[in-house]
């Protein structure tokens, strides 16, 4: 398999895949440039060595339409100045035949959000499923992919995907472009070989004790994960929400809290798994609740009231939205020793400062025993957030950019846009 530092790019043009599906506030403004930091080694190394490079990306789901509030026109002038060169637009990625061949060695050309085109995606539009033409349509879609995968290709002399965010959608310019190069003109950049790296780490090259740490509010969302992880981790504790529907399944009291009753055989489940594989499971004993929390702005609403109860004890009214001192210690103590460390998805409604502490004792333990020597990976938007906000985003060993992506990696799924390169 070729790689990204074999590979002689000088007097060549790349087509790099990345994923700049980075948040945006309402001016456009970029919120967290994390993704646009880990494309650049891969962006400049091919500068560097005398190429050029046409870098495509998607953002936002726009579903096949022009949408100027996803244009990545928005983030050129950030790119540009985090690559330290001027970067040109191509404001129709289809039809940028003739700004890439303008492009000289040593320039960067930013190409428009391919999901503007349904191309991408392959998915017919406008058209149920339940449609009788649905399947031909569906064949259409397939082959006007490939075209489309074709004409991107045709823009350069090599592949470079670099998007782990996106390598998990078997998309034109994640997977189908790849057959469009032969093997010694196609590589995955640095961001991937990192990722798929810190992924091994924690699923083929353990070294024990293992212990996860999977938060948020759905045990429905982490389901596959959670049992893929029940195979090879000597502790998982789960915390965030989804603790409530583990204490509702043994008929505990759970207030107001958010639950997910029809998933209470599968958090039974997932006990039964654990105890058969020899797995220290872990839940939250006690519960930071509050009677007033404004979901939309993150904050206690005026006159509302906090308390701890246990919380398979939590009364009417109240809503468990952080983990309470004795998990804290529990989940730290658990922590506390471990070689190996994922963390996924925060133990409490993080955003707001009354119900930092569950994550922040997380993080702080997770920070500990990296110092100690453990290896720890943390993946997921909220996760990544919590680590940057309280500070620890170096004193963890890696910090991954994917979401959906690290997660069915994880899973232990081949990624799409892997093996179209790896084969
Ligand atoms: C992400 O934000 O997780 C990636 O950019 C993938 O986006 P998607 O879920 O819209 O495919």
């Amino acid at each position: 398999m070729m790689t990204i530092d074999q590979y002689k790019f000088a007097g060549k043009k790349a087509i790099v895949r990345v994923d700049f599906n980075v948040p945006l506030n309402e001016n456009g403004k970029i919120t967290d440039d994390t993704r646009i930091r880990g494309a650049l080694p891969t962006l400049k190394k091919i500068l560097a060595d005398g190429g050029a490079v046409i870098i495509m990306s998607h953002m936002g789901k726009p579903k096949g339409k022009v949408n100027p509030k996803m244009s990545l026109a928005q983030i050129k002038d950030a790119v540009s100045k985090a690559l330290g060169c001027p970067v040109s637009f191509a404001p129709d990625c289809a039809k940028a035949a003739d700004a890439a061949k303008a492009l000289k060695m040593g320039e960067a050309l930013l190409l428009e959000n391919l999901r503007f085109y349904p191309e991408e995606e392959g998915k017919p539009v406008g058209i149920d499923k339940a449609d009788p033409a649905y399947e031909d349509a569906k064949k259409a879609m397939k082959a006007s992919q490939k075209e489309f995968a074709k004409t991107l290709a045709s823009y350069a002399d090599c592949y470079v995907m670099d998007a782990f965010g996106t390598a998990h959608r078997k998309h034109a310019s994640t997977a189908v472009i790849a057959d469009y190069f032969d093997a010694d003109n196609k590589m995955l950049g640095y961001l991937m070989e990192k990722e798929v790296q810190a992924v091994d780490n924690v699923l083929s090259n353990i070294k024990r004790p293992f212990v996860a740490i999977m938060g948020g509010s759905k045990v429905s969302t982490k389901i596959g994960i959670i049992e893929n992880l029940l195979g090879k981790v000597d502790k998982l504790i789960l915390c965030g929400g989804m603790t409530y529907t583990f204490m509702k399944a043994h008929g505990g009291e759970i207030g107001n809290s958010i639950v997910e009753l029809d998933k209470l055989d599968v958090a039974l489940g997932v006990e039964k798994m654990a105890k058969e594989n020899g797995v220290e499971l872990i839940l939250g004993e006690d519960s930071v609740c509050c009677t007033g929390y404004d979901f939309s702005t993150f904050s206690v609403k005026p006159g509302a009231e906090i308390k701890v109860f246990p919380s398979n004890a939590i009364e009417d009214g109240w809503d468990g939205l952080d983990a309470g001192p004795v998990s804290r210690e529990k989940f730290a103590k658990a922590i506390e020793g471990a070689k190996t460390i994922l963390w996924n998805g925060p133990a409490g409604c993080f955003e707001c400062e009354e119900f930092t502490p569950g994550s922040r004792a997380v993080g702080e333990a997770v920070a500990k025993a990296t110092a100690e020597g453990a290896f720890s990976l943390i993946g997921g938007g909220d996760s990544v957030a919590c680590v940057n906000k309280f500070g620890l985003a170096d004193k963890v060993s890696y910090i991954s950019t994917g979401g959906g992506a690290l997660l069915e990696a994880i899973e232990g799924k081949v990624l799409p846009g892997v093996a179209a390169i790896k084969g």
